[in-house]
């Protein structure tokens, strides 16, 4: 069965079942999705080019709106190109593409997003996963492979924010793993772009590396609020996936009036820097008052948006989820693979929340998970990361159950 329908929303409420909602849901993380300004860059889009290329941009669909953006993304991203793709699966898919013209194995990190390991898959690569965050297996696995590899050369290929539990991956330690020069380091950062790093560019510039052999791919549809994907990167890498992937070249882009909602985004994300502030604001103060519940999220660390977390048994999260819901609040409990369990929570605070609203959610948690025999002394946590990304607040939660 599908989740309820969404019958209307804006970044911090939704409408389901004729209910008005709070929300801590969804990836946006700026708040742009609802911002009016990109709302009205899709409406003069659609008048400028209408509504689809009808064509893919190789043949007869290519427009001024995507050439502007992947030069906006590029900038961004500080990368030397980057090329649009439908969304960020697609842009994975068109990565996977090119990589599998040059290498013939990659590592990927076990809980890298599902379209990252399907993507090399599909394009014939073979996949060696390492343990989540477990950096000196990657580098052993990378001069493993290499040696036995006829172009002696290795990709490895990881989330910069973890989808499912909002941990970081080490990208300097991973980047040192790369035995040389031909070799690649792929960082899908979905989930660090508009969130990490100054003015939001990313993993990367959290870390502040700078490396021709560094490729992200991203997507528009979360941080952007608008849709669509990209790889960015050395031009090298990049114009070998315009010419080679099939994906790119034989579908048609997304709506012109799109690009030009993610353009606009880009450019309030730099003019607004005081949005950034309040996603982090509002990250620590939801992190703050979650961990002081004692349920167990990552409590220290880089500001993540994404908290993901495991209560004592499916029945009972299922029960809190409920409950809170006829509070009138989201937290949702979801199935996502990679997460710490089969199914956990997932909350997601936004630029847009206010400090009432997380405290509401927060106040909730206070009120209910006692009333359902989930004190926090009680609360049991799922084993989200490797051993080198878990954090001090999550060993105690588990020594504290045991
Ligand atoms: C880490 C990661 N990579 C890729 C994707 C796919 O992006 P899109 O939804 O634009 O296809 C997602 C989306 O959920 C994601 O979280």
């Amino acid at each position: 069965m599908p989740k309820l329908p969404i019958e209307c929303s804006t970044a911090t409420n939704t409408t389901m079942d004729g209910r008005n909602i709070l929300a801590f849901a969804g990836c946006n993380y700026l708040g742009l999705a609802n911002d009016p300004r990109v709302l009205q860059a899709v409406r003069a889009g659609l008048d400028r080019y209408g509504l689809s290329t009808t064509a893919s941009r190789e043949t007869t669909g290519n427009t001024t709106a995507f050439d502007e953006l992947e030069l906006a993304l590029s900038r961004f991203l500080g990368m030397e190109r980057s090329l649009l793709l439908a969304d960020g699966y697609t842009a994975n898919i068109a990565m996977a593409q090119a990589l599998a013209t040059r290498f013939r194995t990659v590592l990927i990190d076990a809980k890298s997003h599902h379209s990252v390991h399907d993507a090399a898959r599909s394009a014939g690569l073979i996949v060696v996963s390492y343990p989540h965050g477990d950096t000196a297996a990657a580098a052993r696995l990378a001069r493993m492979h290499t040696d036995a590899d006829p172009a002696g050369a290795i990709a490895i290929l990881t989330d910069g924010v973890f989808t499912s539990d909002g941990a970081i991956a080490k990208l300097p330690d991973l980047l040192a793993a790369l035995p040389n020069d031909r070799s690649l380091l792929v960082v899908d950062d979905c989930h660090g772009v508009c969130v990490l790093g100054p003015e939001g560019r990313g993993t990367i510039t959290h870390f502040g590396l700078s490396d021709p052999r560094l490729i992200v791919t991203t997507t528009l549809a979360k941080g952007f609020g608008s849709y669509g994907g990209c790889i960015a990167g050395a031009a090298w890498f990049v114009e070998l996936a315009r010419a080679v992937s099939g994906i790119y070249r034989c579908s048609t882009p997304i709506p012109p009036a799109v690009a030009m909602a993610a353009n606009e985004a880009i450019r309030i994300v730099l003019a607004e820097p005081e949005r950034l502030d309040r996603l982090r604001s509002n990250i620590a103060r939801l992190r703050g008052r979650l961990s002081e519940l004692g349920l167990p999220i990552i409590a220290d660390g880089p500001l993540i948006p994404i908290f993901a977390f495991v209560l004592d048994g499916p029945e009972r999260m299922d029960r809190v989820h409920r409950s809170l819901l006829s509070d009138g609040i989201l937290a949702p409990y979801i199935k996502y693979p990679n997460g710490p369990a089969e199914a956990f929570f997932r909350v997601v605070v936004n630029a847009a929340h206010t400090n009432e609203q997380i405290d509401r959610l927060a106040d909730a948690f206070a009120r209910r998970l006692p009333a359902m025999g989930l004190l926090p002394a009680v609360l049991h946590v799922g084993s989200a990361c490797g051993p080198d990304l878990e954090s001090p607040a999550r060993r105690s939660s588990v020594e504290g159950v045991a």
